[in-house]
C-alpha cells in the first residue's frame, strides 16, 4: 500500500480550510481512495466520513437554552437555534446529504446540478432546486471533491444570487488549486475536509486522489487504478 503524506501547504493569504483529523475518517478514506473498492463499499465510506465531516462542520452552530421535562423533574438542555440547508452538487454530493440528515434532520435540502467538461474541466449548470428564504440560513454545501474549484465557486454564486449569507464546504478530497480558488472567489466561505492533496494533474484530476468520485459513487464509469 502506498501512502500520502501531505505537505503543509503555504497560502500568500488567508484561506479557511478545516482539516478533519478523525481517525475514523482517515481510515475510510484509505478505503475511499483504493482503486479496487466498489461503488457497494464506497458508498458505506463516504457515508461514514460524511457523517464525521458533518460533525466537524456544525460544531458551532448556534444553539438556545430550551426546557424539558425529564420523567423526574424540569431541566434545561440546548436546542440549535435557525434554519439549516444542505445542498448537495450533484452527482457526487448526493453521498453527502444522508449523513448530514442524519445529524440534523430538520434541515432542509436543495439541489444544484453541475458537471465539469471533460476537456475544458469548466463546470456548467444543468439544473437546480433551492429551498426559499436562505439569508437566515446556515447553508451545508456538499461537494466530495474540491479540484479546481470551478464547481464549487459557481455553486456558491448561485447561493450568494439566492440570498444565502453563511456558507460552509464540505468535502472529501480538496486540492490546493481548488481550496485557493475559492478563498479568491469567496474569502467567507471555510472548508471542512478530511484531505488536502498534492495539486491536480494534467487532466485537471486530484492527486493522488481517488479518480472520479461520481463514477465511483455510481458504478458509471472505469476504475482509475494506477499502474
Ligand atoms: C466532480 C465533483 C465536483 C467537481 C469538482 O463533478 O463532484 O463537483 O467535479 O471539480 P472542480 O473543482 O474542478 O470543478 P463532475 O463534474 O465530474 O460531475 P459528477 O458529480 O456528476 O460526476
Ligand atoms: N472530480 C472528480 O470526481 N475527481 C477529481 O479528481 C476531480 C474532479
Amino acid at each position: 500500500m502506498r501512502f500520502y503524506r501531505p505537505e503543509p501547504q503555504v497560502y500568500s493569504f488567508p484561506v479557511s480550510f478545516h482539516l478533519v483529523t478523525h481517525p475514523v475518517a482517515q481510515h475510510a478514506l484509505v478505503a475511499l481512495r483504493d482503486a479496487t473498492t466498489a461503488p457497494a463499499e464506497f458508498r458505506q465510506l463516504a457515508h461514514r466520513i460524511g457523517l464525521i465531516i458533518a460533525a466537524e462542520a456544525t460544531r458551532d452552530l448556534p444553539t438556545t437554552a430550551v426546557a424539558v421535562q425529564t420523567p423526574l423533574e424540569m431541566t434545561t438542555g440546548q436546542a440549535i437555534a435557525g434554519d439549516v440547508v444542505v445542498v448537495a452538487v450533484l452527482r457526487a454530493g448526493l453521498c453527502l446529504v444522508d449523513p448530514v440528515l442524519n445529524f440534523l434532520p430538520q434541515a432542509r435540502v436543495g439541489h444544484i446540478g453541475l458537471r465539469r467538461d471533460e476537456h475544458t474541466a469548466q463546470a456548467h449548470q444543468y439544473s437546480g432546486h433551492l429551498p426559499e428564504r436562505l439569508s437566515n440560513s446556515v447553508i451545508l454545501l456538499v461537494d466530495p471533491m474540491l479540484a479546481t474549484g470551478g464547481s464549487a465557486v459557481m455553486a456558491i454564486d448561485i447561493l450568494k444570487a439566492a440570498g444565502a449569507r453563511s456558507i460552509r464546504l464540505l468535502s472529501i478530497v480538496a486540492a490546493p488549486e481548488g481550496v485557493e480558488a475559492l478563498a479568491r472567489a469567496h474569502p467567507d466561505v471555510a472548508v471542512y475536509s478530511p484531505a488536502l492533496d498534492r495539486e491536480l494533474n494534467s487532466q485537471k484530476f486530484i492527486a493522488p486522489g481517488l479518480g472520479d468520485f461520481g463514477d465511483r459513487l455510481h458504478g458509471t464509469g472505469v476504475v482509475h487504478k494506477q499502474a
